[in-house]
């Protein structure tokens, strides 16, 4: 694989790794609800003391094998740098909490503000997404494609919901989806709805606000397996956030008239 300089297959092969040793960790913590000691951060916002555990963790992992490298988390913070980890140590905390085992490790890395490596690792199914800007995106080692659907009427859409925007926007989402003739659903974690659209489970992901560390590794993983994503990162993207479309190619139209993206 060429990598003239940049380091990107290094750490593209990195990644596998550490997503699978957070992965353990989050694990040990699900099958030991009582450690769990979950509290809110707001309202519907769970916080366990595992995602505390696994980003601590990743960062400590990510320093030891690129120490020039920077970290942007979900609990910790930081920002922007030339070379830049975003990972969202849990995805699906409300799942998690609850014992429901919809829930994943999202490790996204980017480059001189190009989004370039996505790793998202659902241990307790095993399924581990993977992709590098540029050599396709892979399930478990095998290639994965985005659905061919080119109806509403047969399409399935995750809406995502957060306190953050008033909930007219969500309902006016689902309503305007559903209209069209969709199936609208919402499985609470946006790394692994992001994930499915690209696996070809769903046809596509949209949410009106949704942070980075919730998308960074799921953008990737969808543009290789061929979704249309809208430019999630342009203005405050990486630091605050942004509304999100992730698609299909066959329902892109649909889609962002729906969504107004
Ligand atoms: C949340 C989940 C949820 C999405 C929210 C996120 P968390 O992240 O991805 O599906 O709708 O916007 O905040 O709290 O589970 O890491």
């Amino acid at each position: 694989m060429s990598d003239p300089g940049t380091g990107l297959a290094q750490r593209h092969l990195a990644v596998v790794g550490l997503a699978r040793e957070a992965g353990a960790l989050a694990l040990r913590y699900f099958h030991d609800r009582a450690a769990l000691g979950t509290t809110m951060k707001g309202a519907q916002d769970f916080l366990t003391v595992a995602d505390g555990a696994v980003e601590t963790l990743l960062r400590r992992r990510i320093a030891e094998a690129f120490p020039g490298d920077a970290v942007l988390g979900e609990e910790g913070g930081g920002a922007a740098a030339e070379r830049l980890w975003i990972v969202d140590p849990i995805d699906g905390t409300a799942n998690f909490a609850r014992g429901e085992p919809h829930w994943c490790i999202s490790i996204g890395y980017m480059q001189a503000g190009v989004p370039e490596i996505g790793a998202i690792f659902m241990p307790v199914t095993g399924e581990f997404y993977l992709a590098r800007r540029g050599h396709g995106a892979t399930r478990d080692g095998a290639a994965i494609r985005v659905a061919a659907t080119a109806e509403m009427r047969m399409a399935t859409v995750e809406i995502g919901w957060s306190t953050r925007r008033p909930l007219g926007d969500y309902v006016g989402l689902v309503r305007r989806t559903m209209e069209a003739g969709a199936n609208a659903k919402r499985a609470a974690s946006g790394a692994l709805g992001i994930a499915y659209v690209a696996d070809g489970r769903t046809d596509a992901y949209t949410e009106s606000h949704i942070n980075s560390w919730d998308v960074a590794a799921g953008l990737v993983i969808a543009g290789e397996a061929g979704a249309w994503t809208n430019d999630f990162f342009s203005g405050d993207g990486l630091a605050g956030g942004n509304p999100v479309l992730v698609c299909a190619p066959g329902i892109v139209a649909a889609m962002r008239g729906i969504c107004g993206l």
